[in-house]
């Protein structure tokens, strides 16, 4: 198993491309599915959730191949199964994406039902009862989900009780294919989800609404689209991410390849931290601040603040001159890192879902452990400015969304080497 070594207090500088967005990404390879052509998908990240997904399709009879570490030529049109088994979807949760698909295209299909994870019981009922209203009958056996629909899903009228992007996603597709009208209410906006819409609407879906939680789908009727090829919009949270350690390290750095736009509440955020922040076309530069202020932070959904940059922002809170309270809204558990930035030194005080921040204390090296993708990173940010060498171990869950992860911080300056246990 890799581990990472940081030696800490590296000054960075410089500039960072940043890649296609994995979240934008998962849904788009599982959109696949409802394509009679053979496409491709480019700025896709070279991270192992895309290989898991490559991999599923595969599975079910697919060909997909990477051209080169960012291409994927994907052809669904062999596709002879309709089983996403255990040992893919343990591995991924994102998997559950190719259930309305599936379901849509051959009216039945079997996909194993996704465990809990790291951040909390992530159920996935929103889902399962948008598929029933489409007409769907749906049964648990064995840990799988074992969905039926003959003569294929109907248009249905949904209100989503909560905002879920991945359901969002999972059935914006089903009703691309479905037969009849769907209207979708309360919907994740996320910029994600509306790159879904927006390749539907290019394959010659009726989709009305794109970018409001209020979507009105006309379904093909079980016609398979043409769907164009697919550039993967950038990733946000990566972006986030990079900018997160240039304010850490109070540097001044750039990525490029992004889209502010979509990172409107990140940017906002860092501002009132006191950091300088200037966008010119695809890049955002960040400058040092003078003095580094305490944050609130509510995460919510999008255009809110993301709850996939609340750990990175917990560790910048971690340098900031004062208390920073950060109440985490979306998931129960998402505060796994808290212990593992103690060993650090950070003082966090929890409080059920919300966390104080007491910034100014020095930070020191230790061995510590990834526990989910994002907390992960954000350890990585604090040994930027701990004392001496930390050391981050099970970065396994860091290869799952960030591409080249490493070389982009050596990129920066950053003093980290990848070594084997
Ligand atoms: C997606 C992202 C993940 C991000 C999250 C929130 C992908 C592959 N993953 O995850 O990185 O952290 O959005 O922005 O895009 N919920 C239910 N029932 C459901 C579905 C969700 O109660 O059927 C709840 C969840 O427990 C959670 C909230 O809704 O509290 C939001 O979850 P959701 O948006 O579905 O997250 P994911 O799509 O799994």
């Amino acid at each position: 198993m890799h581990y990472l070594q940081i030696q800490g207090g590296a000054k960075l500088s410089g500039e960072v491309a940043i890649s296609g967005a994995k979240n934008a990404a998962l849904p788009l390879i599982a959109l696949t599915l409802l394509a009679k052509n053979e496409l491709k998908l480019t700025n896709v990240p070279n991270v192992a959730d895309i290989k898991t997904l490559a991999q599923l399709l595969v599975n079910l009879g697919a060909s997909c191949e990477f051209e080169d570490p960012n291409t994927l030529k994907v052809n669904t049109s062999s596709v002879n199964s309709t089983m996403a088994n255990y040992d893919i979807v343990r591995k991924m949760r994102a998997s559950i994406l190719t259930l309305g698909p599936l379901l849509s295209r051959f009216g039945h299909c079997e996909v194993s039902l996704p465990g809990g994870c790291a951040i909390g019981q992530r159920p996935i009922d929103l889902h399962l009862s948008a598929l029933e209203k489409m007409g769907a009958n749906i049964e648990i056996k064995q840990g799988y989900i074992v969905a039926s629909a003959p003569n294929g899903l109907n248009g249905a009228r949904i209100v989503f009780d909560k905002i879920t992007v991945t359901g969002s996603e999972n059935i914006i597709m089903a009703a691309a294919l479905a037969h009849g009208t769907t209207r979708l209410l309360n919907v994740a906006k996320e910029p994600e989800v509306v790159q879904v819409c927006e390749i539907l609407k290019a394959s010659g879906i009726n989709i009305e609404g794109i970018g409001t939680s209020e979507l009105v789908i006309e379904g093909s009727g079980q016609r398979l689209l043409t769907i164009p090829d697919i550039k993967v919009i950038p990733d946000r949270i990566e972006a986030g991410t990079y900018l997160c350690a240039g304010a850490i390290t109070n540097s001044k750095i750039t990525v490029t390849k992004v889209n502010a736009k979509h990172m409107l509440a990140v940017i906002a955020k860092l501002e009132e931290m006191g950091f300088g922040i200037e966008i010119d076309d695809d890049k955002i530069t960040i400058s040092p601040a003078k003095e580094i202020k305490p944050c609130e932070i509510i995460t919510t959904e999008y255009p809110g603040f993301p709850t996939d940059m609340q750990a990175q922002f917990m560790a910048l809170a971690l340098v900031a001159n004062g208390v920073s309270v950060i109440d985490e809204r979306l998931f129960e558990n998402r505060f796994m890192h808290v212990s593992e930035l103690a060993r650090m030194g950070a003082d966090i005080r929890l409080n059920g879902h919300i966390a104080s921040v007491y910034g100014g204390s020095e930070l020191n090296s230790a061995d510590v452990m990834a526990t989910d993708l994002r907390a992960s990173s954000a350890l990585i940010l604090a040994a930027l400015v701990a004392k001496g060498e930390t050391r981050v171990h099970r970065i396994y869950h860091l290869d799952r969304g960030y591409e080249n992860l490493e070389l982009k911080f050596k990129q920066l300056g950053a003093n980290i080497t990848r070594l084997e246990e």
